[in-house]
């Protein structure tokens, strides 16, 4: 099985992808679980990571906090799309098992250092402080990794916390400019992508349906991000980011994306965390990630279902 770590914020969208993760022990090795701030703070973060590994029966698998704001920035939360635990919506009961004690950070570096060279996915979900900072403690992690997948971004679709900024990449726009710039090899589920896949009723009814807690869990999450989104984007059902990454990793043909050079906005005000993407090579600047584009919403759905659907 490929060997990934999550670097994640959950978040109703990020405690998807990791379960759908969980639930994919064949093709997926979950090394560990890091937590930053990001949705909600950072305490609630590593509970509800906590949570999640306890609802798919795998708390064997390790929970590290990492960092608990961007080191320029004073944090910005999401409560209002999260709700206040960052996970609202399914009643999931106070995790037993505590988090581990090692610094998310440290693990990041230990582990992807103790590991062969190019094993390694770095999946990520939420704003890269703590990713930024291995690669400035470690710099040769970046090399180490077989690649980043990272949800962040928006090129064509635009930003959703700012016109023109993602709440990932805005959270911390100096981290995630230094990750673009690591020499790690990158590919990014941006807002492009992840607008398109949209949790209708009848999705979220296939999860409900599979007659599992995890499935009965997943519904209430979704349903409760529906609120928001459908509210001010009046589509049909709500987009769902991050799971984008683990069924990109699951399998990357429901995908079309192209190599890009991709640049961080940090200095202005109108517009910080804009992920500044040259996807027509209108410019020489080197190619630095791969931007996917496009994706087939119901094979993803199907995939993520089918997943699902393995859990208790
Ligand atoms: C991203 O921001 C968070 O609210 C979600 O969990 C996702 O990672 C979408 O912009
Ligand atoms: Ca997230």
């Amino acid at each position: 099985a490929q060997k990934v770590i999550f670097d994640t914020d959950p978040g109703q969208d990020d405690a998807v992808a990791i379960l759908t993760a969980l639930a994919s022990p064949e093709a997926l090795d979950v090394l560990g679980i890091v937590t930053v701030a990001g949705n909600i703070p950072l305490d609630l973060t590593t509970t509800n990571a906590l949570k999640l590994v306890e609802l798919a029966g795998r708390t064997e698998v390790p929970i590290h906090s990492g960092c608990e704001k961007p080191f320029g920035r004073s944090l910005v939360t999401a409560e209002h799309v999260h709700g206040v635990s960052g996970l609202d919506g399914p009643d999931l009961p106070a995790p037993q098992v505590p988090p581990r004690s090692q610094h998310g950070v440290d693990f990041l570096v230990e582990t992807i250092r103790a590991h062969a060279p190019g094993s390694i996915r770095l999946l990520c979900l939420g704003p890269l402080t703590n990713v930024a900072l291995a690669i400035a403690k470690a710099p040769d992690i970046a090399g180490r990794l077989q690649d980043i997948v990272l949800m962040g971004g928006g090129s064509f679709e635009g930003g959703n916390i700012t016109p023109t900024a993602e709440f990932n990449i805005y959270v911390d726009p100096e981290a995630a400019s230094a990750v673009f710039r690591s020499g790690a090899a990158i590919t990014v589920l941006p807002l492009d992508v992840t607008h398109f896949m949209r949790s209708t009723r009848e999705r979220i009814a296939a999860f409900a349906g599979l007659g599992n807690r995890a499935g009965e869990a997943v519904a209430a999450m979704l349903t409760f991000s529906e609120r928001f989104d459908v509210e001010k984007y009046g589509w049909e059902g709500a987009p769902l980011h991050d799971p984008c990454v683990t069924a990109y990793v699951l399998a990357p043909q429901i995908f079309k994306g192209r190599s890009v050079n991709v640049e961080v906005e940090t200095s202005s005000a109108l517009c910080r965390g804009m992920t500044v993407v040259d996807y027509w090579g209108v410019t020489d600047r080197p190619k630095n990630a791969v931007w996917v584009r496009s994706g087939d919403a119901d094979a993803f759905f199907a995939l993520l279902t089918e997943r699902i659907g393995r859990l208790p």
